[in-house]
Formats: structure tokens, sequence, C-alpha cells
């Protein structure tokens, strides 16, 4: 069987019953116990066939880098998947797509049923993207991000777990976080790129430095909403160019500072309550400031 057609088996599973997709679900992986690097190596662009196959790993590829402005119906906010799944989806500890695609369809304890990949996509279309309702599991943006997550995993092996997968876990430190010493590491390692305001660098229309908050960012919802996994996320892959350079409390303290600004709505919310939308979604859900008081003001309260 070709590859194209292998893929395009198995998308064909999900697509049945797509409107009754829940994507509640975005808890975060099992914590990696380790940050090695891993030993596998995707494939090169040079290796790509010159076929409708290849065409479509392309597509896949340019939706990948360039979402907002090849899938402006899906999205919502000012970024790209590959602002937070870098190197073109290709780097180690920063949520590769080659050690994602062949963990799927996977049971998550959270939702209490198993997710296709397509449904991960969605789940990061509808959350990290602020897109509203996303691509429905049989469009042609699922079909093309799929084949290039399949392609990138050429050869890997099927349900095991490779090193590199997600962001690996910083644990919190002793003394937890500091969200002044936050505030101090972000004006001095960040804000040259991200803007003294989180708000990013523009372009003309265009981002050329993501947002890290307001009503261009990833909504409350999104899995880097949670301190824990921004911090994972700053740790490993920031200051860009810098990976590692800043010690575990600085990661957390920065990644606190960053998620106790305003972003778009948890479009999950419940009853139009931020407390009922924390009770059902952000209680249990890593370590997070969604409805909570912080120096008097309610944090979740969400932005346009
Ligand atoms: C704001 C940052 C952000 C953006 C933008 C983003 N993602 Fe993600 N993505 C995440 C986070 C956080 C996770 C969860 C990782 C974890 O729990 O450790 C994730 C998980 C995933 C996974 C599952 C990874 C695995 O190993 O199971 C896939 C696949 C994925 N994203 C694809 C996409 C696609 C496709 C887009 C664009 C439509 C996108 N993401 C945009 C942050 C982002
Ligand atoms: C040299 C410029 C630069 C510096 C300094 C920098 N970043 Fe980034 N950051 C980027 C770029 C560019 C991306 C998107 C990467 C891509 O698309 O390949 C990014 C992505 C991100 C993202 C995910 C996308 C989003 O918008 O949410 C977060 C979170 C983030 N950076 C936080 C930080 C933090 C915190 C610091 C300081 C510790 C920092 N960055 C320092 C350039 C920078």
């Amino acid at each position: 069987m070709s590859p194209l057609i292998l893929a395009l088996g198995l998308l064909a599973v999900p697509s049945a019953n797509a409107a009754t997709i829940a994507m509640e679900d975005q808890s975060q992986l099992q914590p990696a116990s380790h940050a090695a690097v891993s030993q596998f190596r995707p494939p090169q662009e040079s290796e790509l066939p010159d076929n409708a196959y290849g065409k479509l790993v392309r597509e896949g590829y340019a939706l990948f880098v360039d979402t907002q402005r090849l899938a402006p119906k899906y999205v919502g906010n000012g970024l790209n998947c590959s602002n937070c799944h870098l190197d073109q989806g290709r780097l180690a500890n920063s949520a590769p797509l080659w050690a994602a695609y062949p963990m799927y369809p996977a049971y998550r304890k959270k939702n209490d049923k198993v997710n296709t990949f397509a449904e991960r996509l969605q789940g990061c279309f509808q959350f990290s993207m602020n897109g509203g309702t996303p691509p429905a599991a049989d469009s042609s943006e699922i079909a093309a991000l799929s084949v290039y997550a399949y392609w990138l995993a050429s050869k890997a092996p099927l349900g095991v777990e490779l090193p590199g997968r997600g962001y690996p876990d910083v644990a919190q430190p002793a003394k937890g976080y500091n969200l002044a010493q936050g505030a101090q590491v972000y004006q001095e390692q960040c804000a040259v790129c991200h803007g003294g305001e989180g708000q990013g660098q523009k372009v003309g229309e265009h981002y050329v430095m993501p947002p890290l908050w307001g009503k261009d960012s990833y909504n409350w919802g999104a899995g880097m909403h949670r301190i824990n996994t921004a911090a994972s996320f700053i740790k490993h892959n920031m200051p860009l160019g810098k990976g590692g350079s800043l010690s575990d409390q600085q990661a957390w303290d920065v990644a606190a500072y960053v998620n106790s600004h305003e972003r778009p709505q948890d479009p999950r919310l419940v009853d139009g309550s931020v407390e009922k939308t924390r009770v059902k979604f952000h209680a249990n859900d890593g370590v997070n400031l969604y409805g909570q008081n912080v120096e008097g003001v309610l944090i979740g309260q969400g932005i346009r």
C-alpha cells in the first residue's frame, strides 16, 4: 500500500463522527522523565518524492509554518503552529510532530476516551490558535497536517514514546514561583523580542515575533496557559537560540508572569461563569491562575 493511501485510510476513521467530537481535553502529556535529545532523525525535504504524496506533505508543512495566512478561517489569533513546535515541528523537546504522530490514537484519562490524531490537531486549533470551530476531521487542512506529521515520523516505531517528545517536565521549585521576579526576567530577557506588553512584533499585518498575551495570543483553554507547561517550553526553548540557559526558578517565574495576563476566554466557558469554568476545567489542570485573584484582580475574564 502506498503511504498516501495508508495515511488517508487512517484519516477516514475519525471523519464519520466529526460532528460529535468533544474537544475538552487539553490535559498534558505524561511528563517525560528525561530531556535527552532524541537519536531519531526525521527525513529531509530533499528526500520527498515528487508525486501526490510529496505534494500533500508540502501542503501540510506550509500550513504548519504559515497557519494564519493559509487557514484564516480557523485561526483567531496571531500565531502559527510552528511558534510553539519549533523548527517546523522537528525540534526535540519542543513537542515535535515525529514524536507525536506514532502515539495516536491514545486513551486519555481526563476525557475518558480514545483521542485520534485528528482530534489532537483540532484541539490545538481550538485552543492554541483560538480558532473557534476547528477544521473537520476529514477536511483538507487536517489531512495535509496529518500527512506532514506522518512523513516526519517515517521509520519511527509505532506506539513507542521517543525521547524528545513534548516539553519535558521542569519540576516546580521548592519555593514555588514569584511574579515580581518573573516580571524582571521578562523585561531583561524576553521583551526585546516579544515586546514590553507581551504584544509581539508585527511587520505590516504579519507577526514576526509572536504575542505572549492579549487578544492575539493562545486562549485560556490552551495547554500553554498552564504555568508548568509554559515553564517547560520556556526552559528548553527560550530565549530563542539560548534554550536551557534559564534556571528552573527563572523559567517558572517568567512562565507565571506571562500566564498572569489576560488572553482570549476559554471557549469551554460554562454558563458565562469564570468560577464554574475554573471548577470544571482548571481546578485539576496542572498549575494555573485561571479563576484566581492576583493582587485583587480576577484572572481569566478574557479579552477580545
Ligand atoms: C501556543 C502554543 C501552541 C501552538 C500555537 C500550537 N500548539 Fe500544539 N501543543 C501545544 C502544547 C502546550 C501541547 C501539549 C504538550 C504537552 O502536554 O506536553 C501541544 C500538543 C500538540 C500535539 C500533540 C503532541 C504529542 O506529543 O502528543 C500536536 C500533534 C500538536 N500540538 C499540533 C499542533 C498544530 C497542528 C498546531 C497548529 C494548528 C499547533 N499544535 C499549535 C502548544 C501549541
Ligand atoms: C531573540 C528573540 C526572542 C527572545 C529573546 C525570546 N523569544 Fe520567545 N519566541 C521567539 C520567536 C521567534 C518565537 C516563535 C518561534 C518560531 O516560530 O520558530 C518565540 C516563541 C515563544 C513562545 C511560544 C509562542 C507564543 O507566542 O506563545 C513563548 C511562550 C515564548 N516565546 C516565551 C519567551 C520568553 C518567556 C522569553 C524570555 C525568557 C522569550 N520567549 C525570549 C523569539 C524570542
